[in-house]
C-alpha cells in the first residue's frame, strides 16, 4: 500500500514567512535511474505552487559555472522513464574547497535562488550542507544512488532499479556456471558499502555474498566452497561488493587452490544505467513531493527520506553523519539459504 506524504500546502505559495519562489534544483554524484523521474515531480509540483525551478546542469560544477536552465512542465515531459539524468551530473572536486562553496553559494545568490533541491548521495549531501552554511539558503537532499547507503532512509532512488538490472545477468551467469561447473566471481558496485551485494546476493540465491561491512579471508570462502562442493554443488556464485576486496585475485586463488574453473564478471557501469523500475520512479515521485514541501516550508538543511512505508523529513546531517547500518539479519539468511 503507498501511503501518501503528509502535505502542509494544499494550495499556492502564500506562506508569509517563507515567500519561496525560485528554486534550483541539480543532480550530483552518480547518476541513479529514476533522477529524472525526480527532476520532473519536483518541476511540476513546482509549478503547481508557483515557484519557479531553474535546473542546474553539471551538479556543483554547473553551479558554480552558472550554467542553469529554466524548467517547466512541458521541458520534463517524456523523461519520466529514461535512466540517466537530463541535468546531467558531475563529481565537482571544487565543491570541496572553501573557495568553491563561496562561489557556489554566490552564484545561487546572484541568480536569486531562494532554495535549492540537491538530488545524489552522501558526497552531494555533504556538499549541500556546505552550501547552506556558507548562504543561509535552504537547502533539501533528495537521495539518489544505486548504492542505497544513505543514513536516514531504508531506500534511494536508483537502488530497486541497480538491484534488478545485476540480477538479471546474474541469473544469466548462472547458466553458464551450471552449464560449465564453474565458479564465478560476480562483482558488482558498493566501493563503501555492501547494500546492493547483499540485495541482489540474497535475491540471485548467490552461494557466497562478500561486503565491505562483514571481514572475511579467502581461506574462509574456499572452505565454503569446498563444504558446498561435499553437498553435490558443482558450481557457485559469489557477489562481491566491489569494496570488499580484490575479485581477481579471489578468483585466481579459487582456481589455483580449488581445482575448480573460476571466472570473474566486473558487472561495472551497466548498473548504474536502464529505465527505472516502478518501485524507483514512485520512490523518486515521492521524494519529490516531499522535497517541494520541505522547500516550501521548513528552513534550514533538510533530507527527505522512507521509513517503513512512510516519507520523513530530517535534518540533513542525519544522512551521512553516521552510518547506515546493515542489515545483518538479510547475510545470514543468505548463508542459511546457501545449502
Ligand atoms: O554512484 C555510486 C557508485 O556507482 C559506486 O558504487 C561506484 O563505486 C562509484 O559510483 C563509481 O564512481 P565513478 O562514476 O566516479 O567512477
Amino acid at each position: 500500500m503507498l501511503l501518501g506524504h503528509r502535505r502542509t500546502d494544499k494550495g499556492k505559495n502564500t506562506d508569509p514567512m517563507l515567500p519561496m519562489r525560485r528554486i534550483a534544483v541539480a543532480t550530483t554524484g552518480g547518476d541513479a535511474p529514476g533522477m529524472n523521474a525526480a527532476i520532473r515531480a519536483i518541476t511540476r509540483l513546482a509549478e503547481g505552487a508557483d515557484i519557479k525551478v531553474i535546473g542546474v546542469h553539471r551538479g556543483y560544477c554547473g553551479l558554480i559555472e552558472g550554467d542553469f536552465e529554466e524548467l517547466n512542465s512541458r521541458s520534463v515531459s517524456g523523461i519520466v522513464n529514461m535512466g540517466g539524468t537530463i541535468l546531467r551530473t558531475v563529481r565537482c572536486p571544487e565543491m570541496e574547497t572553501e573557495e568553491g562553496v563561496e562561489r557556489a553559494s554566490e552564484s545561487l545568490k546572484k541568480n536569486g535562488i531562494d532554495g535549492m533541491i540537491v538530488i545524489g548521495g552522501d558526497g552531494s549531501f555533504r556538499g549541500a550542507m556546505a552550501l547552506y552554511k556558507a548562504s543561509g539558503i535552504p537547502v533539501v537532499g533528495v537521495p539518489a544512488t544505486i548504492d542505497n547507503d544513505i543514513n536516514g532512509t531504508d531506500s534511494t532512488i536508483g537502488f530497486d532499479t541497480a538491484v534488478n538490472t545485476a540480477l538479471t545477468a546474474i541469473d544469466k551467469i548462472r547458466d553458464t556456471a551450471t552449464s560449465h561447473e564453474r565458479v564465478f566471481v560476480v562483482e558488482v558496485m558498493g566501493r563503501r558499502r555492501g547494500f546492493l551485494a547483499l540485495s541482489v546476493g540474497l535475491a540471485a540465491g548467490a552461494e557466497v555474498i562478500l561486503v565491505p561491512e562483514v571481514p572475511f579471508t579467502i581461506d574462509e570462502v574456499e572452505q565454503t566452497l569446498e563444504e558446498g562442493r561435499k553437498r553435490g554443488k558443482h558450481s557457485s556464485i559469489i557477489v562481491m561488493a566491489e569494496g570488499a576486496g580484490d575479485s581477481r585475485l579471489l578468483t585466481e586463488r579459487i582456481a589455483k587452490d580449488l581445482n575448480y574453473e573460476a571466472r570473474l564478471s566486473v558487472l561495472g557501469y551497466m548498473q548504474r544505467g536502464g529505465s527505472p523500475t516502478a518501485i524507483s520512479r514512485i520512490l523518486a515521485n515521492r521524494f519529490g513531493e516531499a522535497a517541494i514541501d520541505a522547500i516550501s516550508h521548513e528552513k534550514g538543511a533538510k533530507m527527505v527520506g522512507i521509513e517503513g512505508n512512510a516519507i520523513v523529513t530530517r535534518p540533513l546531517g542525519y544522512a551521512f553523519e553516521r552510518p547506515k547500518p546493515f542489515d545483518l539479519s538479510l547475510y545470514t539468511l543468505s548463508k542459511s539459504l546457501a545449502v
